[in-house]
């Protein structure tokens, strides 16, 4: 009897783990048909500021888009993991220094990864959000072009990023924006302004950083990625919708929310929203407030 149940847990055991291993080559196979896709689209070209004011909202603009999270604070290239089941993610060196992409970017080059998602050559970039970036003002996008062009050359080469099969299967299932360039519409033009005064439609703008978490609803959903806890609503509905003004600036810069509980950056970014100006915490905390 015993060995009978054996004998069948053996089989069963082994039918479950090929039936796995044959769906896992499936899932791989087809995100690597999509990450070695080539991309073609027409150059773009704008104006790019030299004055000092333009390039230090360049630099803002790094800090609350979350470009020196992945990049590094002086974006000479980050690695944002290297183990096995996530694989190796680099973010690489932006600098003109060796082993960084500076030195041989035009601005349509620049445009061409922060609207469109891909590398100068068409290869689409792996994890690189432009599907956040391409929504932004024309005078957005110049500040930090301009902002890049003259960042201090720092020498260092990135490995070259390796995607392992937890993010495969994720990307699979849509849960990670592995291809921010299938997420785009490439048609839409430049977008020619936006509202920079303190508001609902500031606070709407500037939360396209937080929809790929909290959702584009800001009523958030299922935990981002096996063991992260679930992403909160943060919506008037939701608990941050009973903080006042205060408590929510103190939770986005400490990561201390009004009951004492530590956020993780990890999970929350709060590093990244803690660089936002008064003005434009302002400007989310009406906005989310406007939702219900
Ligand atoms: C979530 C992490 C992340 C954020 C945020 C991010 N990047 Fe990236 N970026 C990457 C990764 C990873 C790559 C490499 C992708 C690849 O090679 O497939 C990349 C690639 C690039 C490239 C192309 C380099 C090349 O190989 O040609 C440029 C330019 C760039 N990023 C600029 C920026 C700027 C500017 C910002 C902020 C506005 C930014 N990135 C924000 C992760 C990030
Ligand atoms: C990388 C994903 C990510 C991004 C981007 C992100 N958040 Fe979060 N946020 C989370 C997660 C996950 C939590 C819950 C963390 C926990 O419970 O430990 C959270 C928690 C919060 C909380 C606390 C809510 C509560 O009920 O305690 C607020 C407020 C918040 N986020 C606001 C924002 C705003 C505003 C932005 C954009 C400017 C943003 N977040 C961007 C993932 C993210």
């Amino acid at each position: 009897m015993i060995r009978k149940i054996l004998k069948w847990s053996g089989i069963i055991i082994g039918t479950v783990l090929l039936l796995a291993l044959i769906s896992y080559s499936f899932v791989s196979y087809r995100i690597s048909g999509r990450m070695n896709k080539h991309y073609q689209f027409a150059a773009e070209q704008i104006p790019i500021p030299a004055d000092s004011v333009s390039i230090a909202h360049g630099r803002h603009l790094t800090l609350i888009k979350g470009c020196t999270e992945c990049h590094g604070d002086n974006m000479a290239g980050g690695l944002m993991a290297d183990d096995f089941p996530l694989g190796r993610l680099a973010a690489p060196n932006l600098t003109r220094g060796a082993g960084g992409i500076g030195a041989r970017y035009g601005t349509q080059d620049w445009l061409r990864t922060l609207r469109h998602g891909v590398a100068p050559d068409g290869r689409p970039l792996l994890l690189m959000p432009s599907h956040e970036f391409t929504v932004l003002s024309q005078t957005d996008l110049a500040d930090i072009v301009a902002y890049c062009r003259q960042l201090p050359a720092v020498d260092q080469t990135m490995p070259s990023t390796k995607v392992g099969p937890v993010i495969r299967v994720m990307a699979y299932l849509d849960k990670l924006p592995l291809l921010p360039v299938e997420k785009i519409n490439h048609d839409a033009p430049i977008v020619k302004t936006a509202d920079t005064t303190e508001g609902v439609a500031l606070g709407k703008y500037l939360s396209i950083s937080c929809s790929n978490c909290h959702r584009s609803d800001m009523k958030g959903g299922d935990p981002l990625a096996p063991g992260q806890p679930p992403v909160p609503n943060i919506t008037a509905s939701g608990e941050p919708g009973r903080w006042t003004k205060e408590e929510f600036f103190r939770t986005l810069r400490t990561g201390i929310t009004p009951a004492g509980r530590q956020l993780k950056s990890e999970n929350m970014p709060w590093t990244m929203t803690a660089r936002y100006t008064d003005k434009e915490l302002s400007s989310l905390y009406q906005y989310l407030h406007s939702l219900e």
